[in-house]
């Protein structure tokens, strides 16, 4: 079992307290740490909010997340004593410079601890939570700042919040958070290309047929349709996750782990990543629901759920190229969606076939091996080899699995990523946040796909809840001669 170490003195300021995120989130991971001793007594969590409310109803929501979050008998828990003891909640309006003084008066005195301040807000309002703290002279060289996702809503409002919060705090105080990156089985990914020598020689382009990622939600939008209709999956999932994703799985071998290390190799396949172009319609795919059969029951379609007319996106397909050494000729085929068949994320490497077959070609099904990175819901890797089926009748071969299963090797439930990342906050690691250079040259090639769709009026393909998305994702591989991973 890995080691909890406990992190030194805090205070850990959230805005938004009170919110979705805060509440399902960041609380019931806060009390799992706290109930893993890794807080110090005098370590507190201030939460803020707009509404006024009292301290006894907020320690009620807090009861309420925990319940909700699967911890039995909250108030009877051994730890629920001194967590809530930690929390105090402040009303604020972070735009509002008069509300500011009890949560000023509240820090003050305890400048000798790490100061962290988590925005779980939308992103209009990061710029003056920083600026409240540099007037209020609540900054020192041990505060930092944590922005939520999304950090603007293209590159322009990434740059205009990056050049906001800039000015009172240096790119060493600020953690943007992707809370892929605090997955455990994303961080097995890097263990798995450089803890092994086995892979890392055949990671390339004269080995790699091609790769897929896919992260698959069976949820739909749920109640953020509002929010959601604004940006859509390639704004939500793609410019993030999953360009995140496919920067693990394509970076040059780091230095070291060392936060720059890592993050000047994943910028540079950012870089290298090749813009679509004016036709995106041959390499990208748009789709939004309609109603179907998920988990079976009936679920409405994306527009009835937000009672108007609307063109955003709920599913995204895509081609991509990495123009360097490589990658070159290596396409990498991404998507995501919500309200598909299955909660179900994975990377997968294909791999060229051999080059020559010394066996009958009935006996020999093309593209054998394969590397699977099972994310979730089932972490795990799967390799997939060629035997030869037992018994009489010659060499006939048959791919088969070779299964590591997380959870049957280590016995363990993974932890949310949050409570990974709220930790490396506390710590002052940078590695698994991503730099300002990262997020901007992200939604720069971001921002030229929804500049092709939005010239080339590009359609919004309907599918069936339920489904895998729309056939012409199916297509997109068709045309190349392959295939998506199929799990379900
Ligand atoms: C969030 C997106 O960043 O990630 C959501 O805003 C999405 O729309 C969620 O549902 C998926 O995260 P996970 O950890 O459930 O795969």
């Amino acid at each position: 079992m890995a080691q909890l170490i406990p992190v030194d003195p805090f205070d850990l300021v959230i805005f938004g307290g009170s919110g979705d995120l805060a509440l399902r989130k960041l609380i019931p991971s806060l009390f799992n740490r706290d109930a893993d001793q890794q807080f110090s007594a005098d370590s507190r969590i201030i939460s803020v909010g707009r509404s006024p409310i009292s301290e006894a109803d907020y320690a009620e929501q807090v009861r309420e997340a925990l319940e909700q979050a699967g911890v039995e008998a909250v108030t009877q828990h051994p730890v629920w004593e001194r967590f809530i003891e930690r929390i105090q909640y402040f009303a604020l309006d972070a735009l509002d410079g008069d509300t500011w003084a009890e949560l000023a008066q509240h820090l003050d005195g305890h400048e000798h601890k790490i100061r962290a301040v988590y925005m779980a807000t939308p992103p209009n309002l990061f710029g003056p939570i920083a600026h409240g703290f540099h007037q209020n002279n609540l900054i020192s060289a041990d505060t930092r700042l944590v922005l939520e996702k999304p950090v603007g809503r293209d590159y322009e409002s990434a740059c205009d919040i990056n050049n906001q919060v800039g000015r009172y705090f240096n790119e060493k105080q600020i953690f943007r958070i992707d809370h892929y990156l605090g997955k455990e089985t994303v961080q097995n990914l890097m263990a798995l290309r450089f803890a092994n020598s086995l892979f890392e020689p055949l990671w390339r382009r004269e080995a790699v047929d091609h790769i897929q990622i896919t992260v698959a939600e069976h949820l739909g939008v749920g109640n953020r349709t509002e929010f959601y209709d604004e940006i859509g999956a390639m704004r939500d999932m793609v410019q993030n996750h999953l360009l995140q994703l496919l920067c693990l799985v394509a970076m040059e071998p780091p230095a070291s782990l060392d936060d720059d290390a890592v993050r000047d190799e994943k910028i540079k396949v950012l870089r290298a990543l090749k813009p679509i172009g004016e036709d995106a319609s041959a390499s990208t795919v748009r789709g939004q629901y309609n109603s179907g059969a998920v988990n079976n029951s009936i679920v409405p379609g994306y527009l009835e759920e937000l009672g108007q007319e609307s063109t955003t996106e709920t599913f995204v397909a895509l081609k991509l190229e990495i123009d360097n050494w490589r990658w070159s000729g290596v396409p990498f085929y991404i998507r995501t969606g919500k309200r598909l068949k299955a909660k179900h994320s994975e990377i997968t490497i294909h791999f060229k076939p051999v080059p020559h077959s010394i066996f009958p070609d009935s006996a020999y099904p093309t593209n054998p091996n394969r590397l699977s990175i099972m994310l979730q819901p089932n972490e795990g890797v799967q390799l997939r080899v060629m035997v030869k089926e037992p018994g009489p009748g010659g060499f006939q071969l048959r791919p088969v699995a070779l299964n590591l299963s997380f959870a049957e090797t280590f016995g363990v439930n993974y932890r949310d990523a949050y409570e990974r990342l709220l930790i490396e906050v506390l710590r002052g690691n940078q590695a698994l946040f991503m730099r300002r250079d990262e997020i901007e040259t992200a939604w720069l090639w971001v921002d030229g796909v929804l500049e092709s769709w939005k010239s080339q009026a590009q359609p919004v393909e309907s599918y069936t809840a339920g489904s895998w998305g729309p056939v012409q994702a199916e297509l997109l591989m068709d045309r190349d001669g392959r295939s998506w991973a199929q799990r379900n």
